[in-house]
């Protein structure tokens, strides 16, 4: 893990399992900050650089975005001390595992996106294997919760997690098109203003304050 002294704190986001939502809450995450006058940078790491194509497509979403595909520049990421925080969207294949292995070593926290259907549990599991081994903190973050179902998919998805050994945190993050549309419309979450939009920046906003106290109590020590 880099020194915790460096103004920048670095998470990465990440989950062998191909579309969680790792690059869709890699950008909700910087839009929060940025929506709080952070300063936010998105590393992509994927070599189909989708997110940095994602966005691109965005006005004006307040955060920065690089593509960075050297491991060795990876590194020197925690010596980039302009950001708030540094989120770094990882890809979703084993092709990815040794890029994935550079940025959990450079990281100070991870968050891994989980959906709870039945092909993402294992590479979920192996996910957080992967980053125990190298001993950085982490989270799973409960994505795509059908908001009409009640506190039932939470429970259940938590339940899965838990028998797996796998933390998580308490907020989630409900279903909503607007993650897509948002995208489409070339708008962050925090400038979408559409239907369900301050459902959509109320999860958000959980997971990040969930976050920045994460990362507060590593930055104390006390983690
Ligand atoms: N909470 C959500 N609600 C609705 N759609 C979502 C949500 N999270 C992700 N998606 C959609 O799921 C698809 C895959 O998400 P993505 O972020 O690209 O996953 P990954 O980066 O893990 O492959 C995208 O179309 C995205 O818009
Ligand atoms: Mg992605």
């Amino acid at each position: 893990m880099p020194d915790t002294g460096a103004a920048s704190w670095i998470v990465a986001v990440c989950s062998q399992k191909g579309g969680v939502g790792k690059s869709t809450l890699t950008m909700a995450l910087a839009a929060a900050v940025a929506d709080s006058a952070g300063r936010a940078l998105v590393v992509d790491v994927d070599p189909q650089a989708t997110t940095v194509e994602e966005a691109e497509k965005l006005t004006d979403p307040g955060f920065d975005v690089t593509h960075e595909l050297d491991p060795a520049k990876l590194a020197q990421l925690s010596r980039l001390r302009r950001y708030d925080l540094i989120l770094v969207d990882t890809p979703g294949s084993l092709e990815g595992q040794e890029v994935l292995e550079q940025v959990v070593d450079n990281a100070h926290f991870a968050v891994v996106p989980f959906v709870n259907e039945p092909p993402s549990r294992t590479p979920t599991q192996r996910t957080a294997a992967l980053i125990a081994e190298a001993g950085l903190p982490y989270a799973a973050v409960v994505n795509r919760i059908d908001p009409r179902s009640g506190g039932d998919a939470v429970l259940k998805a938590r339940r899965e997690l838990e028998e797996r050994g796998v933390p998580y945190f308490r907020s989630f993050v409900r279903s909503y098109t607007g993650y897509p549309d948002s995208l489409d419309a070339g708008k962050t979450v925090y400038q979408w203003r559409a239907r369900y939009g301050a459902n959509m920046r109320e999860d958000i906003s959980r997971v990040n304050a969930e976050l920045q106290r994460a990362l507060g109590r590593i930055g104390s020590g006390v983690a």
